[in-house]
């Protein structure tokens, strides 16, 4: 078996972390969901709900990682030796990583072609009409949305395949700051639009009213959706963290940049969203159709659209690094393939899925499960069902399962940090967040 890989720095530690986290979630469903939920209701929501649930359940799944040293299965196989049942987390994670990264990688597909289109100047003076008949096309010749996903696919193995280190922590390093840089590069360009001050107003103003039970626990798919917890990709990065990091300095490094981005990400498009006029509810077709037609309309506009599809197009692939990572990891450790085979193997496997989400989306498509197309439905059950499950077993494990000491031991670094956060953390572990996420679940499948 190949040696097990690990994070060199503590830089590369928080850019592979934070580059799982920062992703199409918070640059194309973040803003969609603010417009649909209310605008600052929803994002004070979403603040609360991520600071006392998402990230104790992140700082719970990144410390069993490292506990256990290995890729999901191998963990709960360790850590619960007579207890076959916890398996069953690990190969819920492993099939939630195929489930997102198929559909991610036809989004992610996406915003490459619309780097192209951008590029070569297609969006030029049409209106959203014009370009929402160009996507539909584009949706429904089938072939080429397949090409550009298997294309952005091809891109994320090759560099995971480079190693954890070469590869994925190397570009993550790279990526996340240059993220950041266009991010603001934007923001600053939406400063200047007169729709600037509405839109500050829409995402500071609080309407209290607006917080509805539905509104929670939509805050909570986002949250751990955004926050990659609850399917083994940050217990699987957790197990690459070496021992003498604090786990809770790194969330709470990963949460800040989290949350930064996508506030950031709101204020990027919601200005030029006001500034014409739109009704900012256009719900998914937010970033891919209305905001193109907005670009197209102002100075400077072809530019930002460039440079709008470049950053989400990093922001994809760091998080499609970490989804891959987690099956990358399972078939070394436990199908003994070297690294380079088992991103080979995986590849397959997502390539046809992701095949199958592309072409679900023609026209009349029988990909369909009851009356979604298989897109949507994986989109739906990955953050409704299968992350609020899987983050409710991982932390029943974590506080009920294991003993106190341990977690503590993990969680302090044997007594040396964080131990006066500790007592907070497992009190909310163990109790608020089981009982919020059960209260939670019930209401989100009901
Ligand atoms: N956090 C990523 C995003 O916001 C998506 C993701 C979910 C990545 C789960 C890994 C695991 O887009």
């Amino acid at each position: 078996m190949e040696k097990r890989g690990s994070f060199a720095s503590r830089f590369g530690v928080i850019a592979a972390m934070a580059g799982s986290a920062v992703g199409v979630g918070n640059i194309w469903k973040f803003p969609y969901m603010v417009g649909d939920n209310g605008g600052s209701a929803f994002i004070i929501t979403y603040l609360l709900i991520s600071l006392l649930i998402t990230a104790p359940v992140l700082i719970a799944e990144m410390s069993l990682g490292r506990m256990g040293g290995q890729n999901v299965l191998g963990t709960f196989r360790t850590l619960a030796p007579k207890q076959k049942a916890w398996q069953g987390v690990g190969w819920l994670g492993l099939i939630t990583a195929f489930v997102i990264l198929s559909f991610y990688s036809v989004i992610a597909g996406w915003s490459l072609a619309f780097i192209k289109d951008s590029v070569i100047g297609s969006f030029a003076g049409k209106d959203v009409a014009q370009i929402t008949a160009d996507f539909n096309g584009f949706i429904a010749s089938g072939w080429q949305p397949v090409a550009w996903a298997i294309f952005f696919l091809v891109l994320t193995c090759l560099i995971a395949g480079s190693g954890l280190q070469k590869g994925i922590e190397r570009s993550s390093k790279l990526l996340m700051p240059l993220l950041a840089v266009l991010l603001i590069v934007l923001v600053v360009r939406s400063f200047f639009l007169s729709g600037f001050g509405e839109s500050v107003n829409f995402l500071v103003k609080p309407d209290f009213s607006k917080i509805t039970p539905n509104v929670m626990v939509a805050a909570l798919g986002q949250s751990f959706f955004s926050l990659s917890v609850g399917m083994g990709t940050m217990l699987t990065y957790g197990s690459y963290v070496s021992k003498k990091e604090s786990i809770v300095d790194v969330v709470t490094n990963v949460l800040i940049a989290d949350v930064i981005i996508a506030l950031l990400a709101g204020f990027a498009i919601f200005p030029a969203v006001f500034t014409f006029d739109i009704n900012p509810t256009s719900g998914p077709d937010l970033v891919f159709l209305t905001l193109p037609s907005l670009f197209a309309q102002i100075s400077g506009g072809q530019i930002m659209s460039i440079l709008f599809f470049v950053l989400l197009f990093f922001a994809a692939i760091t998080s499609a690094f970490s989804l891959l990572e987690v099956v990358v990891a399972y078939v070394t450790e436990e199908l003994k393939l070297k690294r380079r085979a088992a991103v080979l193997v995986s590849f397959v496997g997502l390539a046809i899925l992701a095949t199958l989400c592309a072409m679900s989306q023609m026209p009349e498509s029988a990909l369909r499960l009851g009356s979604r197309n298989l897109f949507d439905t994986f989109d739906l059950v990955s953050s409704n069902v299968m992350l609020p499950l899987g983050g409710l077993l991982i932390v029943l494990f974590w506080a009920w399962k294991l003993p106190k000491k341990r977690v503590e031991e993990e969680i302090t670094n044997n007594g040396t940090c964080s131990t006066k956060i500790f007592g907070v953390l497992y009190f909310l572990l163990r109790y608020i967040v089981p009982v919020a996420l059960v209260i939670m679940f019930i209401s989100l499948n009901s």
